[in-house]
This record gives C-alpha cells, structure tokens and sequence, in this order.
C-alpha cells in the first residue's frame, strides 16, 4: 500500500512540476520563490545565469536563439549579455566553456547540466540551495550548503548576497541588500523554470485567447442548438 502511495506522490509532483511532498521532511524546510513569471523576470535570470553559471554549467536544451523567438529579446542583447566570448554562435547550444576533464580535477566531478534540474529538483528546492551556502573551513573549496551537505559548488554569489556562517551569523556583508538579493536568486529560478519548459511563455500568452474562442463558440452553439429545435418543437 505504501509504495502505492509513494508512486501516486511522485506522479502527482510530476504533474504539478513540484517537489513531491512525500520527500519534503526528509531535509530542511523548503523556501518559495514568490514572483512573476514573465519575460522580464526570467531575461534578468538569464543575464544573472550567463554571468555566473555557465562558467560551470551548461544548459545544453537551449539554443541562444531561442531567447528572442520565445522572449522577445533582442539579436544584440542576447550578444551582450548572454553569449560568452567563446566563440560560439547564435545558433548553438548554451553549453559551458570549461572543459569536462578540468571540471573533474578542481570539482572531483563535472558540473551538472541544469536543463531539466526545475523538473528534476523543483523550483523551492533550487532557491533554497542558492540561499543555504555557508562558510565551512573544514570544505576543500571553503563552503558548505544546508540543504546539499558537503556540495562541491563554492557559493559563487557571494559577492551579491554576503556570507554566512553555518549559525547564518554574517560575516561579510553582500553588496546588494538582502530583499534585491533574493529577487536574484528568483530571477535565475525564473530562468531555469523557462529553461525547462521554454513555450511557457508563449502558451500564457496564448491561454487567453483560446478560453476566449471556446466561450463563443459555446455562445455559438447555444443559439445554433436554439435555432434548431424551434422547428422540432
Ligand atoms: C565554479 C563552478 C560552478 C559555478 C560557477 C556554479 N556551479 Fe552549480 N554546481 C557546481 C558543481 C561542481 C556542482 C555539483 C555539486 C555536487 O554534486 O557536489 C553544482 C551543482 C549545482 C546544482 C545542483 C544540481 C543537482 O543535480 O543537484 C544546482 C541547482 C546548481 N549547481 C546551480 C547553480 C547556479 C544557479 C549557478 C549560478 C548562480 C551555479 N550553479 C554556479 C559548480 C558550479
């Protein structure tokens, strides 16, 4: 009965693309990330993602192109702020530079594609893994995380959010304030989010219409169906 149970969690959270819950008091209470899930929101995320993941990460399912077909931005911007000065084009894949064999000898092991990691982890889990980091001496790389024990990640936005020891007492200040800090954090969950579902954006444009078109052809039907049975009766 229990593995029944299990499996109908786990085949719900696929649905609801959330962590299932029948996991969620194995580790530290997960966070939300509250915001708007629009273009705006997720191209912030994607400038934060190019400059301070994909030293690291790729995200080998999208293409630069894409960020102008499904977000509207533009050929140049996506230039600008997105491409990484490796030489790659408008048409490849978002892959990192860093080579898979360099990876393994500073990290012990190459950095994740993070392509599917909102379906694979949820949305929650990813904004409070960026905010668990803390300073751990005891680490090779000198951090640890909370809600990851002993990651091999180091806590590369620092510098934005300030660091913490593991009591969550500050030992350096971030250069932005915490509030504009976490909407980061969201705005490269945003990001991943899209990564993960890239014609998201267009079927929420698109859901207005299509609930518009069905509630007059209903009205249609209703006065077609009228008009026939007049005769009948
Ligand atoms: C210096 C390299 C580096 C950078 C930069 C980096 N990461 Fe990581 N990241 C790693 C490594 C290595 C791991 C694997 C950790 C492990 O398994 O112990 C990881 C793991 C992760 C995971 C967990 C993946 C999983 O399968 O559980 C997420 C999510 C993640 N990184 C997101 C990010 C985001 C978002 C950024 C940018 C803000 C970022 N990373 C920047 C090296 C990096």
């Amino acid at each position: 009965m229990k593995k029944y149970v299990i499996w109908a969690g786990m085949t719900l959270g696929l649905l609801t693309g959330g962590a299932p819950a029948v996991f969620a008091d194995n580790g530290p209470q997960l966070l939300t990330p509250h915001y708007t899930y629009n273009a705006k929101t997720i191209i912030s995320g994607a400038r934060l993602f190019a400059t301070n993941c994909m030293a690291c990460h790729s995200i080998k399912f999208m293409r630069y192109e894409f960020l102008t077909n499904d977000l509207g931005m533009s050929k140049t911007d996506v230039h600008k702020y997105i491409m990484l000065p490796t030489g790659s084009a408008f048409k490849n894949n978002m892959t990192s530079a860093m080579p898979t064999d360099m990876a393994h000898k500073w990290f012990g092991l190459p950095p994740p594609d993070l392509s599917q990691i909102v379906r694979y982890k949820s949305q929650d889990w990813i904004y409070t893994y960026l905010l668990s980091f803390y300073r751990d001496p005891k680490r090779p790389s000198g951090w640890n995380n909370h809600l990851f024990p002993n990651v091999a990640m180091p806590d590369v936005l620092a510098p934005y959010g300030g660091i913490v020891n593991e009591r969550g007492q500050v030992l350096r200040a971030g250069d932005e304030p915490p509030p504009k800090f976490k909407e980061q954090v969201t705005d490269i969950v945003a990001f991943l989010r899209f990564v993960s579902d890239p014609s998201v954006v267009q079927r929420h444009d698109d859901g207005p219409w299509v609930l518009g078109l069905l509630v007059f052809f209903t009205i249609a039907a209703y006065f077609l169906k009228k008009e026939y049975w007049k005769e009948v009766k």
